[in-house]
């Protein structure tokens, strides 16, 4: 953690105008200067810097923000991060606050792999290029894959000498142990002997967001039957493959600028793509979809789209990792390459332009998809079909966030089209699929219900003292509940945050402050692989922000030591009862999304002259309707804004 003074020297040296000029180019124009916005494609200037107010925004894009929020943004980085990134362009010593003796030593076996890896990432480039096995050997394989020397620095490619033993004598010589580099995965000690477990092999350095060198893929550069064609960096406090995705230091900008993200399987996908232009993409090498490396993505875009070589294997594995991307409300689109092509011989071969028409001629959503894959599968089999049309019904009834009615709709007309049966069939169906979830998820409940005994006991109170919060108050009880409860347990969750994380969509949150807080926390989390404790939320520069999260984070103790006074209640809002207070911070944000859904599907139904669709619309209305009555009937006195600002 940051120490305050530190962020505090940070601040008051920051010129935004200096900082914002190292990567756009500003010019002056009355107080303030403008520029074209580097967050969005633009040929005529709409953002502004003021100097004298330390602030930027785009008229464009709408983005804005203080000097570090710009480096946040532009250079993706977390907080902290962009607090360091500033301390030391402007020459400013950090000062870190004390950590625990496990975060130090946790801290400690980080840095030292990576200050390891940094090593050997610059010996194995420098390798290839100045030494005459890695010329020979190394540099001719990658010339041979077509590689520029520009793309050889981009990706920090390398070369590990074929001796087996080079690399390991002169990192040794260097003064790195060998249990280090053998942790690092480098080395592997035997009878006293050190081997190098890379020797001979081509290197593809994997990077984190910000660059830092977390591991490597090793590539072999003959067939041999015995050898893995790569060997890869195993899992160390440094290399977590679940959280890592290869190529998005090199893509992360683009990315986030394009507002989409290519997934491909391998490195050299990942690279060629680059060189050809396609600047968007990062690769999971080789594995399903991880909820991590989702995070990731999610930072910069919501739109993923998967390239799949031709081969049926690699669909099958892809289609796995889908369910987790559908339900993190990811728009997922896929694309099939012809028979025998992966991205890099397609890139290679067609060039970009041919690449862009291609994918766009192919994209398919998930269903659609689907259907494709099980439509060729089936053939004219009648059992077969009858099994694939009830897994696109239930696919299509798993769409449940509420907003995405429309969705449904579209994909029941869809895959009657396609699979030839009746739309009214099909509607009842998905609906018998959904009654039985919905069942079944009820009945969950109610086995929970009975197991804990029922907190609402306490609920009654003067309404003075519970008196419904204003909707803004509701945004910040939910951030509250956050910043204090998320570590703690929630069944079937891993924690609190997971469990709100799931269940809250960010753009309920209408107030800046709480929204800005609410993301970091989860950013935080993303960066560090730990949630952030208090501590953190008070290291918010801006005074607005610092008083706001203070009386925030102290209200509720005072309120419940009130209650004490005036009660006797202990543990209204004590430590069991955060169970409480999670699920009445939930209960709002439901609701709220409920009652814009149906104040949309009401409007449509008004318009809606298509027998089936209506009665598609007409099902969820009064589903959602039931829901509603639901939460009201639990809440009981909870009072709901219809009105509010997005409806
Ligand atoms: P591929 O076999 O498609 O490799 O595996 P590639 O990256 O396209 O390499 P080229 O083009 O054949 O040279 C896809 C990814 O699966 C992982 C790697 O991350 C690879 O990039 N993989 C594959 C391994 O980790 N180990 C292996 O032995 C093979
Ligand atoms: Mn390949």
């Amino acid at each position: 953690m940051i120490a305050q003074q530190s962020i505090q020297e940070v601040m008051d040296r920051a010129d935004i105008i200096d900082v914002v000029g190292q990567f756009v180019r500003l010019k002056k124009r009355g107080a303030n200067h403008i520029a074209n916005c580097p967050f969005h494609n633009e040929k005529t200037p709409s953002f502004y810097v003021s100097g004298a107010k330390g602030i930027y925004k785009c008229f464009g894009c709408g983005k804005g923000g203080n000097v570090v929020t710009f480096i946040q943004e532009h250079e993706k980085l977390t907080y902290p991060e962009a607090i360091k990134w500033l301390a030391s362009y402007y020459n400013i010593e950090v000062e870190e606050t004390e950590k625990t003796p496990e975060q130090k030593e946790k801290q400690l076996a980080e840095e030292s792999l990576r200050i390891v890896n940094e090593f050997a990432s610059e010996y194995f480039y420098d390798y290839l290029l100045n030494e005459e096995e890695g010329q020979t050997i190394g540099g001719s394989y990658f010339k041979q894959r077509g590689y520029t020397k520009e793309t050889i620095d981009k990706f920090k490619l390398g070369y590990c000498p074929d001796g087996y033993d080079v690399f390991a004598k002169a990192a040794i010589e260097k003064g790195y142990s060998a249990e280090l580099l053998e942790k690092a995965g480098l080395i592997k000690q035997r009878n006293a002997k050190h081997y190098d477990v890379y020797h001979g092999r081509v290197i593809f350095p994997i990077q984190s967001m910000t660059g830092r060198v977390l591991g490597f893929g090793a590539r072999i550069l003959k067939k041999t039957d015995k050898a893995p064609k790569y060997i890869n960096t195993p899992e160390n406090e440094l290399y977590v493959k679940s959280r890592v995705l290869y190529g998005m230091h090199q893509s992360r900008q683009t990315i986030s600028r394009n507002d989409e993200c290519f997934l491909v399987e391998g490195y050299t996908d990942v690279i060629s793509l680059h060189q050809g232009g396609v600047e968007n993409v990062v690769a999971s090498s080789g594995t399903s979809l991880t909820e991590g490396q989702l995070r990731l993505i999610g930072q910069l875009t919501k739109n993923l789209t998967i390239l799949y070589d031709g081969d049926a294997a690699g669909v099958k594995a892809a289609l796995r990792g889908l369910d987790l991307a559908l339900e993190q409300s990811f728009n997922v689109k896929l694309v099939l390459l012809p028979d025998g092509e992966d991205p890099d011989s397609f890139i290679q071969k067609s060039g970009a332009s041919r690449f862009h028409e291609f994918v766009k001629e192919n994209k398919k959503d998930v269903i659609g998809f689907r259907l494709d894959v099980g439509l060729k599968e089936v053939g004219d089999d009648p059992v077969q079909k009858s099994k694939l049309v009830n897994e696109i019904a239930e696919s299509i009834g798993r769409i449940n966030k509420t907003e995405d009615f429309a969705l449904q709709d579209h994909y029941i007309k869809l895959a009657s089209e396609k699979l030839e049966v009746d739309p009214s069939g099909m509607v009842n169906l998905v609906n018998k699929y959904i009654r039985e979830r919905l069942e079944q998820e009820r009945r969950q409940k109610n086995r929970d219900a009975e197991k804990a005994p029922a907190p609402q006991e306490y609920v009654e109170q003067p309404q003075d003292v519970l008196a419904p919060p204003e909707e803004e108050e509701q945004e910040w009880e939910l951030v509250r509940v956050l910043i204090e409860h998320g570590e703690k347990e929630y069944e079937g969750y891993d924690n609190v945050a997971a469990l709100i994380e799931e269940r809250i969509d960010p753009d309920l949150i209408e107030q800046e402050m709480a929204r800005v807080v609410f993301d970091s926390y989860y950013a935080y989390e993303i960066e560090n692989g730990k949630l952030p404790t208090v501590n953190f939320f008070n290291t918010f520069p801006e005074p607005a922000m610092q008083t706001k999260l203070a009386t925030l984070l102290q209200t509720r103790s005072d309120i419940s030591h009130n209650w004490k006074d005036i009660y006797g209640i202990e543990t209204l809002n004590g430590e069991q009862n955060y169970i409480n207070e999670v699920d009445s911070a939930l209960t709002y944000f439901e609701l709220k999304k409920l009652i814009l859904v149906i104040d949309e599907i009401s409007k449509r139904l008004k318009t809606e002259k298509e027998e089936t669709r209506y009665i598609a619309l007409m099902t969820k209305y009064l589903q959602l309707k039931d829901a509603e009555k639901e939460i009201l009937k639990k809440t009981g006195t909870m009072i709901f804004k219809k009105n509010t600002k997005k409806a």
